[in-house]
C-alpha cells in the first residue's frame, strides 16, 4: 500500500529551506568550524533567548544533555533520581549511566506527565534530582512539582526533549528547572541533520561545569579538572539549527492548528480519547496522541490504509528488560501501563494539509474497533 499520509515528512520541511541550507553549509565549510566554534556559540545565544533562559549549551544529543546535567549536579553512585516510566528510555538511562537509580512516579491520566500527587512519597534521603518529562509537547505541572522539590531542597531537571517552545503559564520549557534538556533529533519540533542536543540553565556555575564536562572535563585547553566525555555539538548542526529556529514559532503554531482540527473532527467520536491541554499549558504538539481500544489492531489497519501512525511508548521503562533488576512488576504504575496499551500517535508535522487530517480521521473512524 502506498503511503497516503506519512507519520512525519522531513523532506517537505527542508525543501523550501534549500537555498538557505546550502548557504549555511558553505559558511561552515569555508570557516572549517566543524566542532564547537562560532556557529555553536551563535546558536547557543539564540536558543537561550528562545527558551527565556540565561544560558544554553550545545551538546551531542538529548541523552548527553540529560546525563551531563545530572553529572553537573553531582549525581552519582548510591543516589536516586525520580522520573516517570512514561518516557523514552534515555531519561532513565541518563540516571543509570551516572551510577544512580531511577525511581519512578506514575503519570497524570490527562496530561501523561508526572503526577505531582504521587511525587512526595517517592522522595527519600538519597533523592538527588527530579526529572519531569514534558511529554508529547506539553509541560508537566511545574508549580506543583516545584513546591514539593523546594520542600526537600531537590533540584528539578526538565526533560524538554519533546517540548521546544512549549509553555507553562507563559514561561518556556527550559526556563523553569535548574537545567532544561533538549534533543534536536531530526524528527523533533526543532531537528538537526543528525544528532544534537542542548542544556539550558540560569546558573553560571552549572554552565561552567557542563561546558567542561562536554569537552573531556577541560576548563581550559589541556586543563582537565574533571573526567568528562566528548559530547560537543558540531558546527554544521548548529548552523542548521540556527536557520531552522527562525521557523520554529510558525511551525509550532501550525502544529497547534492541526491539533485543533483533529480535535474538532474527533469531537463526536466516543471511541477516541483526545489529548487534553492543561489550563496552564501552551502545547507544542510534538506528538498528537489519542487513546483507543485495540490499539495494535488500529495501528495495523491504518497502515494498511496508507496512514502511518506510531506508538510513544508501547513498553513503559520499568517493564523494559534492561530494568528488570529494579524488580518492578506489571501493575506497579497502572496509569502508565494502561496508556501504553491504548496510546496512538497520529501523523503530525507542520506541513500537514487539512485534507490530510480529514483523511486520517475518516480512516481512523473506519479502523476503530467497538
Ligand atoms: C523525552 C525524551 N528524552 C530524551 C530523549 C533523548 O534524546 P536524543 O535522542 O537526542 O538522545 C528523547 C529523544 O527521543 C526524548 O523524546
Amino acid at each position: 500500500m502506498n503511503v497516503r499520509v506519512p507519520f512525519v515528512d522531513l523532506r517537505i520541511q527542508h525543501e523550501p529551506l534549500m537555498p538557505e541550507l546550502m548557504e549555511a553549509f558553505r559558511e561552515v565549510t569555508e570557516s572549517s568550524a566543524f566542532v564547537g566554534g562560532p556557529f555553536v556559540a551563535r546558536f547557543e545565544a539564540e536558543f537561550a533567548e528562545f527558551c527565556q533562559a540565561r544560558y544554553a549549551l550545545g551538546v551531542g544529543s538529548g541523552t548527553d544533555a540529560l546525563w551531563l546535567s545530572l553529572l553537573s549536579l553531582g549525581v552519582g553512585h548510591g543516589d536516586e533520581v525520580i522520573t516517570t516510566p512514561n518516557s523514552f528510555m534515555a531519561t532513565a538511562e541518563a540516571i543509570s549511566i551516572c551510577g544512580a537509580r531511577p525511581v519512578f512516579v506514575d503519570i497524570d491520566e490527562r496530561t501523561y506527565t508526572m503526577d505531582p500527587a504521587q511525587l512526595e512519597k517517592a522522595i527519600t534521603l538519597r533523592t538527588q534530582a527530579i526529572i519531569p518529562v514534558h511529554i508529547f509537547g506539553q509541560m508537566a505541572d511545574m508549580d506543583a512539582i516545584h513546591v514539593i522539590a523546594a520542600r526537600h531542597g531537590t533540584p528539578v531537571v526538565e526533560d524538554a526533549c519533546q517540548a521546544h517552545g512549549a509553555e507553562f503559564k507563559g514561561r518556556r520549557a527550559g526556563s523553569l528547572g535548574v537545567v532544561g534538556c533538549f534533543s534536536f533529533y531530526p524528527g523533533k519540533n526543532l531537528g538537526a541533520f543528525g544528532e544534537a542536543g542542548a542544556v539550558t540553565t540560569e546558573e553560571p556555575e552549572l554552565r561552567s561545569r557542563i561546558r567542561a564536562l562536554r569537552d573531556h572535563g577541560q576548563a581550559a585547553k589541556n586543563q582537565h579538572a574533571a573526567i568528562g566525555w566528548n559530547a560537543r555539538m558540531d558546527g554544521i548542526q548548529a548552523a542548521v539549527l540556527s536557520l531552522k529556529l527562525r521557523h520554529l514559532e510558525p511551525a509550532n503554531a501550525a502544529r497547534r492548528a492541526h491539533a485543533r482540527l483533529y480535535d474538532d473532527l474527533l469531537a463526536d467520536e466516543p471511541r477516541v480519547v483526545r489529548p487534553w491541554v492543561a489550563p496552564y499549558a501552551k502545547h507544542a504538539f510534538h506528538i498528537y496522541a489519542v487513546r483507543v481500544r485495540d490499539r495494535d489492531g488500529v495501528l495495523k489497519r491504518m497502515a494498511a490504509c496508507g496512514v502511518n501512525c506510531a506508538v510513544h511508548y508501547p513498553v513503559p521503562i520499568h517493564l523494559q528488560e534492561a530494568y528488570r533488576f529494579l524488580g518492578l512488576e506489571a501493575g506497579s504504575f497502572p496509569v502508565t501501563e494502561r496508556c501504553a496499551h491504548e496510546i496512538l500517535s497520529l501523523p503530525m508535522y507542520p506541513e500537514l494539509r487539512p485534507e490530510d487530517i480529514e483523511l486520517v480521521v475518516k480512516l481512523l473512524k473506519q479502523c476503530l474497533g467497538d
